[in-house]
């Protein structure tokens, strides 16, 4: 069936009908492989339509991307300060995603990104208590009372944090690396629970959420969840 242009443009999730507008009248907008016009229809199913040079994704098409977020850059969807956001670094995806949670500015690692707003919002609520493991390093050495106390909980002003795991723990020049598994996702958590106990963390990546691992992904890369992964999302 055919629809207005920019109706298509956005039920894509692209962006607003005005936004659409906009790019239809700057010549950004294709229907088989010929600039579009404002008021021109199209037919998703049968025409080639490109945005900007990308094919117009389906517009009940849901996308689920895993990125290897740098530090520096912020998991806002804009910034006051002009840093760089997390969307910069998806080059070639139409979509209009949105990290799932947050992490802060200065931590790297495991990041989804969804369209799938249903998804994001059960993943990131607090009542999903969804294991996820950083790689930290803090300056000093951990000490074998400090290390129980990340483990039994440690008291932060939002409360006792729940148990959690000190894995693969080991020393350079007088820093400590060690994995840290938790099964609750506060803010700022691992740096608080550290910063409490006298270790500021200096590094802080995360390797895996639930079922998801970073594996040798490159920083700033990402990947698109494969079918086997996006069903199994339902089990986080
Ligand atoms: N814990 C933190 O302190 N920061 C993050 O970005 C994620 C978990």
């Amino acid at each position: 069936m055919q629809e207005r242009l920019q109706k298509l443009i956005a039920s894509a999730g692209l962006g607003s009908r005005r936004q659409a507008e906009e790019w239809i009248a700057a010549g950004l907008v294709s229907i088989n492989d010929r600039v579009a016009t404002l008021g021109e229809k199209a037919d998703p199913h049968k025409d080639r339509i490109l945005v900007k040079g990308r094919p117009l994704p389906r517009a009940e098409e849901k996308v689920y991307l895993l990125l290897h977020k740098p530090a520096g850059y912020v998991t806002t969807l804009s910034d006051p300060e002009g840093r760089p956001i997390v969307t910069d670094l998806l080059k070639n995806c139409a979509a209009r995603v949105f990290p799932v949670g947050r992490l802060d500015v200065a931590t790297e690692g495991l990041l989804l990104l969804t369209n799938d707003g249903v998804l994001a919002q059960r993943l990131a609520h607090p009542r999903h208590k969804v294991e996820k493991t950083y790689l930290v390093k803090v300056r000093g050495l951990l000490s074998d009372e400090a290390r129980r106390q990340l483990e039994k909980g440690v008291k932060l002003e939002d409360g006792l944090t729940l148990p959690a795991l000190v894995e693969k723990v080991r020393t350079t020049a007088g820093n400590t690396w060690f994995e840290l598994v938790l099964r609750e996702g506060r803010n700022r958590q691992v740096r608080r629970m550290c910063e409490a106990l006298g270790y500021p963390v200096v590094r802080l990546k995360r390797l895996r959420v639930g079922f998801l691992e970073l594996g040798g992904l490159g920083v700033g890369q990402y990947r698109c969840l494969t079918r086997r992964e996006i069903s199994r999302l339902g089990e986080l």
